[in-house]
Formats: C-alpha cells, structure tokens, sequence
C-alpha cells in the first residue's frame, strides 16, 4: 500500500528536477497542450483567487498567470524540490506556494477556482480531500480536476479502490 510519503519521495530529487525538460522533447505542437484551459477560461475572470493543488513545477501556474491580469494564484505542493523549480519573479500576478500536503494544509483563503492536474489519483483518501476543497469555495466557485483512470494508476504504483 503506498502513502503520501511515497508519494512525496517519487516527486524529489532528479524528477523534480527533469520534470520541466520533458517538454524539450516536443518539437512541435498542433493544438492546446493542456485540455484544462479552455475550461479555465470559462470561469475565470480578472478578479479570480485560485489555488492550484499539487502545483509541481508551476507549469499550469504559469499558464493560468498569462490568461489575465488581477487574479491571485497560489500553489500546494508537498514536494519542495517540486516547488523549487518555481521562478515566481516570472509571473505577472501575484503568487503564493505553500509546501505542505492537501490534507494538512490550512488557509484563512477561500477561492473562485480550485484546479488538480494529475494529482487526485495520488491522493489516498481522496472524498476526504475533496470535501475539504470544496469548503475552501467561494460562492459559485468551482473545482476543475484532470485525472488519469485507474488502468493508468494500476500501471505506475500499487492502487487499492476501497481507499478512496
Ligand atoms: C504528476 S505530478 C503533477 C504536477 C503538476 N500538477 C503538473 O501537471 O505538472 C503530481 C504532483 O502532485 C503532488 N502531490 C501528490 N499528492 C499530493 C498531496 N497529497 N498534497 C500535495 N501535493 C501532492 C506531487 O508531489 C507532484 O508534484
């Protein structure tokens, strides 16, 4: 059975640091790399608070900074090599990272959106997580996730369903 540990232990050291060059990889790109946008784009607007869960490297981040001008971006992220990779002098609008896990994290904070971009399947107790996201809501704010199925959890780390 993995834990959040494990977790934390997979995402430092060389793949942290690797995880940004992956993309060197890509010499050329037909369309929008990243599926979650154009639903972020729905709901944002120039005043949005959002908070990113299991920030990484800060790509997605970076891409919600150059939507628009005036929201406020946070991060959560319990690896802080993950974290380290971040340049925050790079984004137009105010960021803030926190290094701490999902589940222990508290914030004084309520947000417009919540986004996860594969991150809900390293989550242990997932329904747990997802009932304390939703109380970090703001009226009409909404929660956008991308995950990846269980075959393709099955395939990278051991998965037991009946935790979720
Ligand atoms: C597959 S990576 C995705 C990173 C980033 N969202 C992206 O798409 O590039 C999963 C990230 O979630 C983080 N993570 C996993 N479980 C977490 C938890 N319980 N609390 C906070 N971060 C978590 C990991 O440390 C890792 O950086």
């Amino acid at each position: 059975m993995f834990d959040s540990s494990d977790v934390q232990s997979v995402f430092s050291g060389n793949i942290a640091e690797e995880w940004e060059k992956k993309s060197r990889y890509i010499n050329s790109l037909n369309g929008n790399d990243n599926m979650m946008i154009p639903t972020i784009k729905k709901y944002i607007t120039s005043t949005s608070k959002i908070l990113e869960v299991g920030c990484g490297t800060g790509k997605l981040l970076s891409q919600i900074d150059a939507l628009t001008f005036g929201i406020e971006l946070t991060g959560v992220e319990m690896s802080s090599d993950m974290l380290q990779q971040i340049d925050t002098l790079r984004f137009k609008n105010p960021v803030r990272l926190i290094n701490d896990s999902v589940e222990n994290f508290i914030d004084d904070n309520k947000y417009d959106i919540i986004v996860m971009k594969q991150v809900l399947h390293h989550i242990v107790s997932r329904e747990q997580v997802l009932k304390k996201l939703a109380g970090y809501l703001n009226p009409n704010g909404v929660i956008i996730i991308m995950t990846p199925n269980d075959g393709y959890q099955k395939s990278i780390l051991p998965f037991n369903p009946m935790m979720s």
